[in-house]
This record gives C-alpha cells, structure tokens and sequence, in this order.
C-alpha cells in the first residue's frame, strides 16, 4: 500500500535514512525541516518528496505543516517522529542549565504533542493511520547520571501510550521505536561504544518500512532495539 507520510528530523540521522528507504519503497513524504534547502541536490531532492520549513519549538509550525501537507498531497496516513535534542543534564543541574531542560521539554516532547494534535483528523480519516515515534531506550530506563533527557522520553512514551488509546477505534496505530545507540550525529560523542557497533540508521529504517505494512491487527505498540545486551 503507497502511503503519503509526515516525517521530521529527516535532515540527517534516523529520520534521514528512514525518509530515503520509504522513498525507495514507493511512498509519497513531506519532511519538516530547520533548513529544507539543505537537501537539495540528495535523494530526497525528487517530485514525490514535500519539504516544508518546520521547527519545533515554534507552536505554529506543527498546524503550517500539516495545512501545506493536505494542500500538496489532499491528506496523508502517516507520521514519523523522528526530531529530537539530547543535552546530558544530570539531576544535580548547574545554575543556569534550565534553559537545556526547557529544550529538551519543547522539542523531545511538545513537539511530537503539538504535531500529532495538528495531524489527528486527517490520520483519523484514512481509518489505518500509523504513528512512528523515535522515542529511546531512554524512554523505558534511566542509566548514569543523564537526567533531562530520559526524564523528556519517559514523557514522550506516555504521550505514545495516549496517542495508542486515544486511536486504536479509529484505526490509529501507535509505534514507540526505543532503540539505545545509533550511529548518528547525536551519539558521535559517545566513547564506551564504537559506532560500528552502535545500531545502525538503516537497520531502523528497514524496521520503520515493516511496521508500515503491517494490518491495524498486528502493528507492535513497543520496539526495544538494543546494540549491547541489557538485562
Ligand atoms: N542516536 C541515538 O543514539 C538515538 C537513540 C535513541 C533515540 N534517538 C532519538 O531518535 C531521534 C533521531 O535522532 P538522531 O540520532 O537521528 O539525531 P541527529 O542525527 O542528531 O538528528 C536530529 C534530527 O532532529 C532535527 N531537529 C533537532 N532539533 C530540531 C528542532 N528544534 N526542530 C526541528 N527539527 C529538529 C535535526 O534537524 P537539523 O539538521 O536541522 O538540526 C535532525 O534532523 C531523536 O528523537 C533521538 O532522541 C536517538
């Protein structure tokens, strides 16, 4: 089935790949964007590809969004969360870390809030939407001393497991991608784990495309993706 899908954070990274693999695929995508020129002259520079600036720290652009998605493709039936910040503060933050929790609030959780409530109707319409979010191993334990960032995904899956309540009679199935290490920019700082031995974009882009063929009937709620076993 061709879907028309929504995705953001899809400049690099994660969203990046899964944007090319369900291009390749076949489905129809309009992608928000910081800086929509900067995929010019890449794979996603193509007719069947929407690039709409989007930032999402900023209340309207969820609603500009979706109002130039309808207006470009009539609808779409799916969207894939995928922009996010990591900032590592520890609970014991130092005076004058606020404004990096206030960050990670607004982009890691209102973000995904503000768009998915802009996006509603016109997923409740096609009767089989679907919902990916890039939420994190963060999402579901906290490690170490990082505090801001799991307390803003242990947010970001309970707004998944209100998505998935809220949709389920309407056909809407929700889909909490947790993985741990990705080889991307976010985790270029990471030392104990070499990237070739993080999980990889594009294994999460394979994941990604399956879950979007899978019936109303069998779409997993939860995917923990680990690259190092956690007991
Ligand atoms: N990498 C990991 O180890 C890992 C593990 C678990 C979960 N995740 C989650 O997976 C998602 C994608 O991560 P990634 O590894 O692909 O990160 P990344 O390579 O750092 O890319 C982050 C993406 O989010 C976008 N973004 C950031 N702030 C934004 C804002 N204010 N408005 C709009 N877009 C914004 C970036 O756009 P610009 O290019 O404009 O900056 C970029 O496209 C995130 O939610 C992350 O928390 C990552």
């Amino acid at each position: 089935m061709r879907r028309t899908i929504l995705i953001t954070g899809a400049s690099r990274g994660i969203g990046r790949a899964i944007a090319e693999r369900l291009l390749r695929e076949g489905h129809r995508l309009s992608l928000g964007l910081r800086q929509p020129d900067r995929l010019v002259g890449t794979p996603l520079d193509h007719p069947d590809v929407l690039r709409v600036p989007y930032e999402a720290g900023d209340p309207a652009a969820a609603d500009e969004l979706v109002m130039k998605t309808e207006q470009r493709w009539g609808g779409f039936d799916g969207l894939i969360h995928c922009a996010g910040c990591l900032h590592r503060t520890p609970l014991l933050f130092d005076d004058g870390a606020e404004p990096e929790l206030e960050e990670l609030w607004k982009i890691n959780l209102m973000g995904p809030w503000r768009l998915t409530r802009a996006a509603w109707p016109l997923l409740k319409q096609s009767g089989e939407g679907r919902i990916q979010v890039l939420v994190s191993m963060s999402g579901k334990r906290v490690k170490g001393r990082m505090a801001g960032y799991p307390v803003s995904k242990f947010g970001l899956m309970a707004l998944c497991q209100a998505m998935r309540n809220e949709g389920w009679d309407d056909g809407i199935r929700v889909t909490a991608i947790c993985p741990s290490w990705v080889a991307t920019d976010m985790a270029s700082g990471v030392s104990k784990v070499p990237a070739e031995e993080m999980t990889q974009p594009a294994d999460l882009a394979e994941l990604s495309c399956s879950l979007l063929r899978l019936s109303n009937t069998a779409v997993p709620f939860e995917l923990a993706v680990n690259c190092a076993l956690e007991v």
